[in-house]
């Protein structure tokens, strides 16, 4: 039997490392800019109402935007975005300059929608609760555009990874 201690944030980082999570680009609209980040911390709830949470942490530029404007779109990310993840995590590029116009269009409700992702989830934003330094936002699904031919972008153990069936 093994010995079992409390965890050290050391560990419970490694451990998160090693949970695969698709990537997805959360974003949103205040008065006509776009914000948006990078994000794995986003996970179905239930199907009635059908709904998501995504966690975000309140330091991120997009987080106060996205608790004022309650109205989110979360665009999961195919294998060939890794550049993009890259750019929505960027410490050097902030807020409206992440966007490239012809990578993204507006949906009717005003959020931004990657224009080749994999699904685009239009939200409304429902609930938000305060976990340390995290908000979680229960977000039900109002509008999706799906392109399911795509394969999808994963991290895993801090690298960007394409995934394939298992035979
Ligand atoms: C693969 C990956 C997953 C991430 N997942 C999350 C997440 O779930 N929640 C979060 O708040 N930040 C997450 N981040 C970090 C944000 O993308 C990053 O801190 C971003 O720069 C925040 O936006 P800002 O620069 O506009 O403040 C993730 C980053 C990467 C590379």
């Amino acid at each position: 039997m093994t010995s079992e201690t409390p965890i050290s944030s050391d560990v419970f980082k490694q451990s998160m490392r090693l949970l695969a999570g698709g990537v997805c680009i959360v974003a949103t609209n205040s008065s006509g800019e776009w914000h948006g980040l990078t994000m794995t911390a986003v996970c179905s709830l239930t199907m009635d109402p059908p709904s998501l949470v995504a966690c975000v942490n309140r330091a991120a530029g997009a987080h106060g935007i996205m608790s004022a404007t309650r109205r989110v779109s979360v665009n999961v990310l195919s294998h060939n975005h890794t550049s993009l993840a890259e750019l929505f995590s960027s410490s050097k590029v902030k807020g409206p300059q992440r966007f490239d116009e012809k990578k993204w269009i507006e949906m009717a409700s005003g959020v931004p929608a990657l224009i080749d992702a994999l699904a685009v989830l239009d939200c409304d934003v429902i609930q938000e609760t305060v976990i340390g330094q995290h908000s979680v936002f229960f977000c039900e699904v109002k509008n999706a555009r799906l392109q399911p031919d795509k394969r999808p972008l994963v991290h895993f153990n801090r690298e960007f990874c394409a995934v394939q069936p298992v035979d």
